[in-house]
Parts: structure tokens; C-alpha cells; sequence
């Protein structure tokens, strides 16, 4: 961590925070086609085309080359899914940081800077209050892979639940997926629990099996602090 400074976001930042996120989200893409993969309903349609059309074309060419293009048809749709995601969140608040996290005292965006440039981000505001009363979101948590394992997420993860019990709020709380492995690690570690697991509503999510995860930390007030 030496060298690392967190600050709060300031508008020059803006296209490195877009380059971070691109970058920790599209790093999925692979992880999430492996998942596809394992799904028994991806490997039958994949079975019972290759054994049709052996069975029709009584030739491997056919059946190994619409496999093959079947193969690259998902991992394509698995690249446009995430593009989409990435164009969402542009549109949801990565466009617009100051409006989105700036201009409440309940939400803030902060990165960390390290070597001059922006090499970490994180954010927070409030959750919904039906599924979540009383805590704040953690949002865009991203390391650079250059800046990885130098505890730099751990830093970020410090610098929310410090804000987040200033502002008096209970907990925080948190999504990731089943494929943001380090990121589970990450939170598992900061002492976050799980607490739903959840298939998101989307029918690609549904054929994915993509699942959620929702991470609460419960904070200690300053009394409680042992
Ligand atoms: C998840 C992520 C933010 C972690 O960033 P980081 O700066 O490397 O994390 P830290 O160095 O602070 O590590 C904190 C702890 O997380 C765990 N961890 C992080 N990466 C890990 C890995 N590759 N393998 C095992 N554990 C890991 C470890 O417990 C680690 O503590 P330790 O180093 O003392 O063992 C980073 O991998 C990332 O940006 N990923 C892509 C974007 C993403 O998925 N964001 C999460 C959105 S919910």
C-alpha cells in the first residue's frame, strides 16, 4: 500500500474510473463462458446436436463444425451480455459521478491513486430501503491488475464501512456473481456474510445460471468497539 492514496472522485478522473471498470468486468467474460459450460442444460443442447447430426449426416464434419459454431455463439453472447452490463452502468451512474455520489451526504465515489493515475475505485449510497433499511451499497469496487494483492480492495472496502458508520447507518451491503471469485474472497475476508443467493431475472441469467450473491457487514458503533 505504499504510494496509495485514497481520495474522494474529482471530474478528470472520469475516464480512468471508466477504463478501471471496463477492465475488472470484462476480465469475467472468460470465467462466465467456463460457468455456461457446466451447465447441464448448455452440455445437453450441445450433446443432442453433435448426436443428431451424426446420426442424420452419418459424418463428424457436421456435427463437430455446428458444435463448434455453436460454442462461438455463446461466448459471443457471453461478450455482448457483459458489454451490455458495461453500457448499463455508463448509463446508470459511471456517466455521471458527481450528480450520481457527490452531492449527498449519504453516497460518495472515491479512488485510490498510486504511481499518478487512477489504479482503484469504490463507491457507496444508499440501499433500497425495502431489502436493505438502514445500510449503504457498496458500488464499483475495481483494482487494476497491475495494483492487485497489494491491499488496495482491502483499503477501499475500510474507507466505506468507516463512512458508512459515520453517517450512522447499520451495515453495508453488497451484490457480487458466482464468477467474481476474488471478490467473494475479498469481502468473505473483510468479514462480510452471504446472506441470499439468488438467479437474477433475466432469461440469460436463468439459461446461465448466473447467480448473485448479496454480502451484509454489520458495523459496530463506536460504544460497541471492543
Ligand atoms: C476483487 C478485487 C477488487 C480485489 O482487489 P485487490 O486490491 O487485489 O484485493 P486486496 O489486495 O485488497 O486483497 C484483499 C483480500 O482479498 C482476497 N483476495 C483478493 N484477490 C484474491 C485472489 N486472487 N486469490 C485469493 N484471494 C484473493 C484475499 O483474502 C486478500 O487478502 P490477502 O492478500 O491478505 O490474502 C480485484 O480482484 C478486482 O478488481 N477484480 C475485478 C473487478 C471485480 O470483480 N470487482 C468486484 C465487484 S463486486
Amino acid at each position: 500500500m505504499a504510494n496509495i492514496h485514497i481520495r474522494k472522485y474529482q471530474d478528470d478522473d472520469a475516464d480512468s474510473v471508466k477504463e478501471v471498470f471496463i477492465c475488472g468486468m470484462s476480465e469475467h467474460v472468460p470465467s462466465s463462458f467456463t460457468h455456461m459450460l457446466k451447465q447441464p442444460l448448455t452440455q445437453m443442447v450441445l450433446m443432442c446436436t453433435f448426436c443428431a447430426l451424426m446420426t442424420s449426416s452419418k459424418s463428424f464434419l457436421l456435427p463437430i463444425l455446428a458444435v463448434t459454431f455453436l460454442l462461438a455463439g455463446a461466448r459471443q453472447t457471453v461478450v455482448y451480455l457483459f458489454n451490455r452490463y458495461i453500457d448499463t452502468s455508463f448509463k446508470k451512474d459511471l456517466n455521471s459521478i458527481s450528480q450520481t455520489y457527490l452531492q449527498s451526504k449519504d453516497s460518495c465515489f472515491w479512488v485510490a491513486e498510486g504511481d499518478g493515475r487512477v489504479v482503484g475505485t469504490v463507491a457507496c449510497l444508499p440501499a433500497n430501503p425495502e431489502t436493505a433499511p438502514g445500510c449503504l451499497q457498496l458500488k464499483r469496487m475495481s483494482v487494476r491488475r497491475s495494483h492487485r494483492r497489494m491491499g488496495i480492495a482491502k483499503a477501499l472496502c475500510r474507507t466505506v464501512a468507516d463512512f458508512t458508520r459515520d453517517r450512522g447507518y447499520a451495515a453495508v451491503v453488497l451484490h457480487t456473481s458466482v464468477v467474481q471469485t476474488d471478490a467473494q474472497k475479498l469481502y468473505e475476508h473483510m468479514g462480510y456474510k452471504k446472506i441470499r443467493e439468488f438467479v437474477a431475472p433475466e432469461l440469460s441469467a436463468k439459461i446461465m445460471n448466473f447467480t448473485l450473491f448479496e454480502y451484509r457487514l454489520d458495523l459496530q458503533r463506536d460504544g460497541e468497539k471492543d
